[in-house]
Order: structure tokens, then C-alpha cells, then sequence
């Protein structure tokens, strides 16, 4: 189920959906930061779904040549868009789907904690729109550290009395992503193959990809998984370094953001196979939120999947009690900055 494409099972043509209409376009969806480096590419390529009917741009400045540009490819979402804060509300009324990558990257040298101060702040302002605007709608956290970031909009969402965990997500698809392109490249596999479940959280060593639970099945020597290990956790700062300031990754992260939000849409609209890793409000560990695979449906997480922390190998049960303190701390540090706010 986690395989496809995004593209190629949106692009199926004559699928029924559960009512047994023709797919056919009729979700909105909003982008908040949809001029940055992974707006706009998001943008673009949640523009080539078929299932969407709106396509809501929103962010502080740059947004309006972003829209009239993508207006003019000729698929069925209508571009608006919005610019500023008075704007806000307006982007986000009706809107099935809410993705939020704004906020500032990192640089070389910094770690995702390091962004805390800037983004938590950002989060919290657009979260607590869409709890006024869109309280229903599915939300996707992309601006770092989602380890924070996620607890800071599950307060917020408490605070004003909407919070509902099935619908609140991290965006970790892709520590997914490039896995699965790691390891296929390692062990010579087909790509459209590989599905690497990945949990934890989303910085450095939080971040665990279950080699033991892929699939295919595969045998990893003891070196190859530490270094696959090693590699899929430090992905992000390897793209960092590479632009060397100009940034971090925001071509992957949009193909796989667009992952996510197809794999949303699919399950809004009746798909009863759609699985994707996110970092949600958890009890299949001590910690409150942990990522894993979750199964989606039409209110969201429909089911977690307890027996994908079963059955760990022994590098990948040490990996997970390493990982406890750091992620705890993030959660916690997130927590307490949304309870200190006014
Ligand atoms: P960017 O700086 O290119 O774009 C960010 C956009 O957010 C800008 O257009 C900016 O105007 C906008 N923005 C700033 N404050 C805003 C506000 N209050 N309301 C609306 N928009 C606002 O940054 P980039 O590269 O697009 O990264 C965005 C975030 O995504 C960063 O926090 C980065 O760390 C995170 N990220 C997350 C990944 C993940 O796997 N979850 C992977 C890569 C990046």
C-alpha cells in the first residue's frame, strides 16, 4: 500500500470511489509558506492531483506571482492566493487538507532545535487559524523541529478546544523516501519495491528506519545496517552542507509532502489501503507522540499498527531506547512553550 507513486495512483483512470462516482476533483487543500523553497514545488505538484478542486496559497510576501504562475497549468484546481496575516482566515475556510512548511531552514552547522525559537512561534499563529477556520480539516507539519512542532500544535488545537489526534501530523515521509532510495541502491532492488517503515521522530537519532521490517525482505550485514542507518538519519544535513547555505532539502521534501497529502486525499475519498509513516499522537510507546506507521481513513487515523514495534531486531531495540531522551525533551520543550503562551 505504501508503495505507488502519489502520480501514478492519482492518475488511474476510471477509479471509482466508494460512492461509485468517477474520481473526479473535489478537495481543498492550503499550503501555508507557498512561496519557499518547498512551497512552491509542492504547490506545483499537488496542483497535478486530480482530486483537488482548490488550491489555497498562502505566506507573508511572494505569493501572489507563485499563484498567477501556477494558475496556468491546465488542470482542475483553481490557484488563490493569500498574502498576510488579514488573508489568513480566508485561505483556510473549507479546506480539507492544511500543509504548513513555513517557517525558516537550516544552515550548515545548525541542528533542526536550533530553528526552535523562529518556527514555534510561526506554527503556533498558523495553527491556531486553522483551529478557527478549519477544524476539521487534516493537518501536515512540515516546518522543523517537527518534534516540537507537532506537540506545540496539539496544544494550541487544545487550547481552543478542537484538537482531534487522528487528524495532527508530523510529515516524515521523507526519512520514507530516502530510505527506501538508500536501501534500493544498496541491495539493488527495485524501487517500486522497497517500503522502509521509519519511526521515531524527525531529527538525527530519533529518526529509526526498521530495516528488519521492510519489504521486500532483505539481509543486511551488521555494518550495513548501521551504516543505512547513519546515512538515512544525517540525509538532511548532507543536503545542507551541499547547498551550503542556501538552505535544506526542499525538492525531495516536496515530492514527498505531495506523497502525503495524495495519500490523505485517497483516504478522504474511501481508499481503505492507504498507509504512510507520520509522527502523531502515540501510545505504542511511554512517549505521547512517536511516529510509525499509521493506517488513514476518512477521519484520519483509522489504526496504528502495534506489531510494527514487535519483533524489532536487537541494533534496532537499542536504537529505540537511545532515542527515548532526546525525543521525550523535544516533546516536552514543545509542550511547554505553547503552555507558557498567552
Ligand atoms: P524557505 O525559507 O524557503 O520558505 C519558508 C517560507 O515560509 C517562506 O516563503 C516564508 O515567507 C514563509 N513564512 C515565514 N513566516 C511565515 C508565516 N508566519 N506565515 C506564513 N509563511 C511564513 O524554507 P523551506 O526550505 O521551504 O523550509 C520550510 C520549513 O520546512 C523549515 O522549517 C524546514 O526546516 C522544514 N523542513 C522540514 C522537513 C521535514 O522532513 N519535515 C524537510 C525539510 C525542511
Amino acid at each position: 500500500a505504501l508503495r505507488g507513486s502519489f502520480a501514478r495512483k492519482a492518475q488511474k483512470p476510471n477509479q471509482s470511489s466508494h460512492h461509485g462516482l468517477q474520481l473526479q476533483a473535489s478537495y481543498k487543500v492550503a499550503i501555508l509558506g507557498a512561496a519557499g523553497g518547498i512551497g512552491q514545488p509542492l504547490a506545483l505538484l499537488i496542483k497535478m492531483s486530480p482530486l483537488i478542486s482548490a488550491l489555497n496559497l498562502y505566506d507573508i510576501a511572494n505569493v501572489k506571482g507563485v499563484a498567477a504562475d501556477l494558475s496556468h497549468c491546465n488542470t482542475p484546481s483553481q490557484v488563490l492566493d493569500f498574502t498576510g496575516a488579514s488573508e489568513l482566515g480566508n485561505c483556510l475556510k473549507g479546506v480539507n487538507v492544511v500543509v504548513i512548511p513555513a517557517g525558516v531552514p537550516r544552515k550548515p552547522g545548525m541542528t533542526r532545535d536550533d530553528l526552535f525559537n523562529i518556527n514555534a512561534n510561526i506554527v503556533k499563529t498558523l495553527v491556531e487559524a486553522v483551529a478557527d477556520n478549519c477544524p476539521d480539516a487534516f493537518i501536515h507539519v512540515i516546518s522543523n523541529p517537527v518534534n516540537s512542532t507537532v506537540p506545540i500544535a496539539a496544544e494550541v488545537l487544545k487550547q481552543k478546544g478542537v484538537y482531534d489526534p487522528k487528524k495532527l501530523f508530523g510529515v516524515t515521509t521523507l526519512d520514507v523516501v530516502r530510505a527506501n532510495t538508500f536501501v534500493a541502491e544498496k541491495k539493488n532492488l527495485k524501487l517500486i519495491d522497497v517500503d522502509v517503515p521509519v519511526i521515531g521522530g524527525h531529527a538525527g537519532i530519533t529518526i529509526l528506519p526498521l530495516l528488519s521490517k521492510m519489504k521486500p525482505s532483505v539481509r543486511f550485514s551488521d555494518e550495513e545496517v548501521e551504516q543505512l542507518t547513519i546515512r538515512i538519519q544525517n540525509a538532511g544535513t548532507e543536503v545542507v552542507e551541499a547547498k551550503a547555505g542556501a538552505g535544506s532539502a526542499t525538492l525531495s521534501m516536496a515530492y514527498a509532502a505531495a506523497r502525503f497529502v495524495e495519500s490523505s486525499l485517497r483516504a478522504l475519498d474511501g481508499d481503505g489501503d492507504v498507509y504512510e509513516c507520520s509522527f502523531v499522537q502515540s501510545d505504542l510507546t511511554d512517549l505521547p507522540f512517536f511516529a510509525s506507521r499509521v493506517k488513514l481513513g476518512r477521519k484520519g487515523i483509522e489504526a496504528m499498527i502495534p506489531s510494527d514495534l514487535q519483533g524489532l531486531s536487537e541494533y534496532e531495540e537499542k536504537a529505540l531506547e537511545a532515542l527515548k531522551p532526546e525525543l521525550k525533551a523535544s516533546i516536552e520543550k514543545g509542550i511547554a512553550f505553547a503552555q507558557k503562551q498567552p
